[in-house]
């Protein structure tokens, strides 16, 4: 999926947010476990305040494990509970009704002592477009798909999907938009595919990815590619042309295709795990 945001989508996405965090003990959040930072939306911790809240590092697949151990510490340390799974296969997504609970455990306590026992958390899943809350609810519904609400006779209202006695979850994600404005940001977010591409200067972007490889990954392109890395980005676009047989007519080198290839192998993770934002102390 690609998005682009404007202030007229901004403001209803805002508003249902809004909206439904009121109806909510508990906020999970997914980021993308390659860009965690960019990933996230700047007002989360404005709109989720006094809310239980839960990190799901989503795409842990794709990322670098090192990283994902040094992420989840990073918002540990925050204060945050953390996870890492891959909705797509599953994994992870079993130990999430657990982690639901330590997340909870201080409303669970404060309803405890207030006598109230076994009133079910109420969860919503949130993050921007494309990170993975469809295929992450999904994943975790699959398991144990009773709905509630929506019965018949009872007026239209909000879907809540039961996983267990403990908990319910919201089955709508609050959609919420990452930090645009912010050059680095946007350039993170059209890596890893969740900017239109048409939009971008395709083969700027992939000489981009090629430098921060290059850098970060050293041996990943010549590997792949079996191309020298120490020519600059653009002769190795060309060079990844030549190898791949990226040609227009007239033999000339097609480095448009070969931006896209290079992208689309990074995306599906055929350069391997790579994860493109470190934890740091500017974050
Ligand atoms: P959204 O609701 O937040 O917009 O995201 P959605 O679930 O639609 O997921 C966006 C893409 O990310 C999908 O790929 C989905 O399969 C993929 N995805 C979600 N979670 C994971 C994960 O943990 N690991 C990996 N590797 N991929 C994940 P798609 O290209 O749109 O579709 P398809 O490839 O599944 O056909």
């Amino acid at each position: 999926m690609h998005f682009q945001w404007y202030p007229g989508h901004m403001t209803k996405a805002k508003r249902m947010m809004q909206e439904n965090i009121k109806l909510i003990d508990l906020v999970i959040e997914l980021v993308d476990a390659r860009i965690p930072v960019s990933s996230r939306n700047p007002d989360i911790d404005e709109l989720g305040r006094n809310k239980a809240r839960l990190i799901v590092l989503n795409k842990a697949d794709l990322a670098q494990e090192k990283y994902n151990e040094a992420w989840t510490e990073y918002f540990k340390d925050k204060g945050y509970v953390v996870v890492k799974v891959n909705s797509k296969k599953g994994t992870g997504i079993k130990s999430i009704q657990g982690v639901i609970q330590k997340a909870c455990k201080e409303k669970i306590e404060r309803d405890r002592k207030r006598g109230i026992l076994n009133r079910p958390v109420r969860a919503m899943v949130v993050g921007i477009p494309n990170v993975g809350k469809s295929t992450f609810i999904n994943s975790l519904a699959g398991k144990a798909c009773a709905k509630t609400g929506n019965k018949p006779g009872v007026t239209k209202g909000k879907q809540w999907i039961r996983l267990n006695k403990n908990v319910e979850l919201l089955d709508t994600p609050g959609i919420l938009w990452p930090k645009f404005e912010d050059q680095n940001v946007g350039l993170n977010l059209a890596f890893i595919g969740s900017m239109k591409d048409e939009i971008l200067q395709i083969e700027e972007l992939a000489c981009k990815l090629l430098t921060f490889l290059k850098q970060y990954y050293a041996g990943i392109l010549a590997e792949k590619y079996e191309i020298l890395e120490t020519e600059d980005a653009y002769t190795c676009l060309k060079a990844v042309a030549k190898q791949r047989h990226c040609l227009l007519q007239g033999n000339e080198l097609d480095t448009e295709k070969a931006a896209g290839l290079i992208l689309d192998d990074f995306r599906n993770g055929r350069l391997g795990k790579i994860t493109l934002e470190f934890p740091s102390n500017n974050h």
